[in-house]
C-alpha cells in the first residue's frame, strides 16, 4: 500500500461479539445438527430452492438471540421457509435444540454479521418477509450510526425482498421506534401497512421474545412497524 492511501476503514458493525460458552445441550445440538441446518458463510448467492428442496417463500430473521421466535415461527408455518441469522454462538446452539425439540427441517441458520450475509448470500428479489425483532438500541447518541436500520441498510433490504414482502421490526426503545419509522419514512421503497397510525398491534405470529417480556416488566411499551416493498 502507498504510504499516501488511508488505511483501509473497518465496517461499522451492528454487535458486540460476546463471549459465552456453550451448554453441553449447545455443544451437541452443533455437532448433530449444524452439518444438515447450518449456513457457512460465503462471498456468492445461495441456490435458495436447493438450500430448501422447494419453492416455498424465504423469511428471513435477523438477530435471532436465543432463536425462540425463530423456532415457533417455523414450527407453526411449515409452508414457510426461514433463515436465521446470529452472531451469539449460544443463541445459535439454543436455536439448533428448539428446530430438533420441534422437529423443524424448514430453517437454516448462520453465524455470521447479517448485514454480509444480506448483502453477499441471499439472491435479489428472494425473500417474502424480513423480521427485525428488539435489534440492538445502541442508546448513546455517539452510538446512533451502530444501529442496523440505517438508509443503506433499508436499501439493501429492498434490493432483497420481492415486490410486496415486508420488514417487521419490533423495539421495546422509544426513541430507536422513532429512528426506524422515520428512517423507513424516509425510503422510497417501503409503504407502511399500519391502518391507524405509525405503529401496528403486534401480530400474533410473533411470540413475546426474552427481551420483550423484561421490557414489560421493567414497565417499557414495545413498537411494532410493518412496512412493505413497493
Ligand atoms: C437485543 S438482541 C435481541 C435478540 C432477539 N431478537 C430477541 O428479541 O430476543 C439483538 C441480537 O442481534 C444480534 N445482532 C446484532 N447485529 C447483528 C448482525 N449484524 N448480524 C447478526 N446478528 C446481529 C445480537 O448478537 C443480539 O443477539
Amino acid at each position: 500500500m502507498s504510504e499516501n492511501q488511508p488505511p483501509p476503514q473497518r465496517p461499522i458493525r451492528s454487535y458486540v461479539l460476546r463471549q459465552g460458552r456453550l451448554t453441553r445441550g449447545q455443544e451437541r445440538a452443533f455437532a448433530l445438527f449444524w452439518p444438515r441446518l447450518g449456513l457457512n458463510y460465503q462471498p456468492t448467492p445461495l441456490d435458495l430452492h436447493a438450500l430448501f428442496g422447494n419453492t416455498h417463500p424465504v423469511h428471513l430473521e435477523i438477530g435471532f438471540g436465543n432463536g425462540e421466535s425463530l423456532a415457533a415461527m417455523a414450527r407453526d408455518n411449515p409452508d414457510n421457509n426461514y433463515i436465521g441469522i446470529e452472531v451469539h454462538r449460544p443463541g445459535v446452539g439454543h436455536l439448533l435444540m428448539k428446530l430438533e425439540e420441534y422437529g423443524c427441517s424448514n430453517v437454516r441458520v448462520c453465524r455470521h454479521d447479517a448485514v454480509e450475509v444480506l448483502r453477499d448470500m441471499i439472491p435479489v428479489r428472494s425473500l417474502a418477509g424480513v423480521y427485525l425483532f428488539f435489534p440492538d438500541p445502541w442508546h448513546k447518541k455517539r452510538h446512533h450510526k451502530r444501529r442496523i436500520v440505517q438508509p443503506e441498510f433499508l436499501k439493501l433490504l429492498a434490493r432483497k425482498l420481492c415486490p410486496g414482502g415486508f420488514l417487521h421490526a419490533a423495539t421495546d426503545w422509544e426513541d430507536y421506534a422513532d429512528h426506524m419509522l422515520g428512517t423507513l419514512k424516509n425510503s422510497p421503497d417501503f409503504g407502511n401497512t399500519a391502518r391507524q397510525g405509525d405503529f401496528v398491534p403486534r401480530p400474533d405470529y410473533r411470540p413475546l421474545t426474552k427481551f420483550e417480556q423484561r421490557g414489560l416488566r421493567l414497565g417499557h411499551g414495545v413498537w411494532d412497524l410493518i412496512f412493505e416493498r413497493r
